[in-house]
């Protein structure tokens, strides 16, 4: 049968995030350049936008680049930029037509300036849509998040706007980049490599983790409908026992 139609609506994750991995091996693999596998993966994200949207996922989240990957060879960087401002371009229309509000979360002060504008751009168009939130991940490092917040807090105490007492969990979250999202409930890492390479560090505390073989530019509708299938079969416990969770029912 169909895997999107086994999909159980009632049981979506809220909170899906994505470390999309494995473009250079899949070029490399080919006797391409690693750019190459980029290009590709741009296939994949619209796949994976498009089937998390057909299904009813709420908030999709992306790692397209960390604060790690300026360490990469500048035409590559360059590369990755260039395909983020022309997929903008591209995709508005399709993103207006599935309703799907798009959002940053990490240090966008050192992106081409270009890019900057282009984001700007299309969050605002789409600002109003409320069928997807899109957010990608750009120049995110998971540490860097929570130093910035440990610093506003700090911030806020030294002005007695805030006492250390009140320092809560809600605290915390609301001072880090995803402060309007919820939880991770689901988080995927393509590509065979089982490491959140500092992504959500916070946001994934209880998060369950689906790590795929396939080549982020290899992944399609039916590997993302595979994975909601797989989140669909586990049992989330949150610490309580299996009884406690039935009895609950
Ligand atoms: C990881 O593959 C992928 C990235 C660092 C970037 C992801 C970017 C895209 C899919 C294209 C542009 C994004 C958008 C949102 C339009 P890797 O290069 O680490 O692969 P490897 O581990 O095989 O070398």
């Amino acid at each position: 049968m169909d895997l999107k139609m086994q999909v159980d609506k009632n049981k979506l994750p809220q909170h899906v995030a994505v470390i999309m991995d494995g473009n250079g091996r899949w070029a490399k693999k080919r006797g391409f350049a690693r750019v190459f596998g980029h290009k590709n993966g741009v296939n994949a994200v619209r796949d994976t936008v498009e089937a998390a949207a057909e299904i009813g996922i709420k908030n999709l989240t992306l790692y397209a680049f960390s604060t790690e990957n300026w360490n990469r060879p500048k035409a590559e960087v360059d590369t990755l930029m260039n395909l983020l401002i022309n997929s903008l371009k591209k995709e508005l229309p399709t993103l207006q037509k599935n309703k799907i509000k798009l959002a940053t979360i990490g240090n966008l002060s050192k992106l081409p300036a270009k890019a900057k504008a282009k984001l700007q751009e299309v969050i605002e168009l789409t600002q109003h849509n409320t069928h997807l939130n899109l957010t990608l991940a750009l120049n995110y490092g998971a540490r860097e998040e929570l130093v910035n917040a440990t610093k506003s807090i700090s911030k806020k105490i030294v002005n007695n706007e805030l006492n250390v007492e009140e320092i809560d969990e809600n605290i915390i979250n609301s001072h880090l980049y995803t402060f309007n999202l919820p939880d991770v409930d689901f988080l995927i890492r393509t590509s065979g490599e089982k490491r959140i390479s500092n992504f959500l560090l916070w946001q994934i505390a209880y998060a369950e983790l689906y790590f795929t073989d396939v080549l982020w530019p290899d992944f399609s509708k039916d590997h993302f409908y595979q994975a909601i299938l797989n989140y669909q079969s586990r049992e989330r416990r949150f610490g309580k026992t299996s009884e406690q969770i039935e009895n609950s029912k």
